[in-house]
């Protein structure tokens, strides 16, 4: 497990809080590191790239300051970082992950083994998001250290895959950290992504209502008023399938023939794609179906403590089944 898992000893619980765009910034990242929950951000929360050193160094301040005060080191943190032609920031963003020493390296899109290289020349990983199991080989291949798998009904975009046949295939071939990612809200939903093989739950939606996200009041309220026949698997905001709030897409005109069909909705030609995308993603939001288990906002040392005894609850159920069925 450990050899799975390096920085197994400064976690409180097996999660990862998700980077999510918009949603996470240094507030969540440092309450949750300081918890024993690994924090992460996209780069491109970031307008720019001095704008993400800026990040970066209040961050690795905070952490540094708390582990020489408590003695120990908090949760290591992560950078997400998008591999695709469509982010021109790329390099200049791993330039900065490797001059601050980013712990940890989530890459979206490209595996690339120059990246992961780079990442590891100062001892760093690279996990990388998969969605099926081409796309998990490739990244392999390139020599990352961790795969998240995503599956059917995670916030943004989501794979279709069930996480039980995911998780078990992913393990057949590959060696590494697994991540789950997909709907866990509870503690319970952690200790299941432990008994289906993960070695880490990487839960986004949950972490949007807390205190410390960067989320709208409005954005939390709808994901408190949302059960799971409320998200919409559309292609229609990114041209690939990410999962929304079906009332944030009514409320933005977005009808229901528009979202089945297959079409990017074209939301305004004076901008170009990328900054179109990002200004609809403020008011289009997404949330997966774990939205059916969140019923408040929480301070992220709550919500931790409560995932916490909820997984040890599940556990010690779960192990009730030996005598059961002795
Ligand atoms: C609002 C929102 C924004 C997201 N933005 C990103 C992103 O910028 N980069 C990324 O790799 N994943 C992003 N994700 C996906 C999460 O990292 C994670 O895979 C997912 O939220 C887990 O599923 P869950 O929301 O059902 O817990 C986003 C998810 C949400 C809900």
């Amino acid at each position: 497990m450990t050899d799975r898992l390096p920085f197994q000893k400064r976690l409180s619980i097996p999660v990862v809080a998700a980077p999510m765009f918009l949603i996470s910034g240094p507030k969540l990242v440092i309450e949750t590191c300081k918890h024993g929950v690994v924090g992460t951000f996209p780069a491109l929360n970031q307008r720019s790239t001095e704008g993400f050193e800026q990040w970066l160094i209040e961050i690795n301040e905070a952490l540094d300051g708390y582990s020489q005060a408590n003695g120990e080191p908090a949760a290591p943190y992560g950078v997400n970082l998008i591999v695709h032609r469509s982010n021109p920031r790329v390099q200049a963003d791993l330039e900065m992950v490797v001059k601050h020493k980013v712990p940890l390296v989530i890459t979206s899109l490209g595996a690339v083994s120059e990246l992961v290289d780079a990442v590891h020349s100062y001892g760093g990983l690279v996990y990388h998001d998969v969605t099926n199991r081409r796309h998990a080989e490739k990244a392999a291949e390139a020599g990352v250290d961790g795969l998240i798998c995503v599956a059917a009904g995670a916030g943004g975009h989501a794979g279709t895959l069930n996480p039980m046949p995911f998780i078990a295939e992913m393990r057949s071939f590959f060696d590494g950290t697994l991540l789950l990612s997909g709907c866990m809200s509870t503690g319970q939903d952690v200790a299941t992504a432990m008994q289906l093989g993960a070695d880490l739950a990487y839960l986004g939606t949950r972490f949007i209502n807390v205190e410390e996200s960067r989320a709208d009041d409005g954005y939390r309220q709808m994901i408190i008023e949302s059960k799971t026949s409320d998200i919409v698997y559309t292609a229609a905001v990114s041209g690939v399938p990410a999962n929304f709030l079906r009332r944030s897409l009514e409320s933005m005109g977005i009808t229901k023939e528009m979202w089945a069909s297959k079409a990017k909705v074209d939301f305004g030609k004076e901008l170009d794609a990328a900054e179109a995308e990002a200004k609809a993603w403020k008011t289009l939001w997404s949330a997966g179906q774990g939205v059916a288990t969140i019923d408040d906002v929480v301070p992220v040392k709550a919500l931790i403590e409560r995932l916490k005894s909820e997984m040890h609850d599940a556990i010690r159920r779960q192990s009730g089944l030996l005598e059961t069925y002795a």
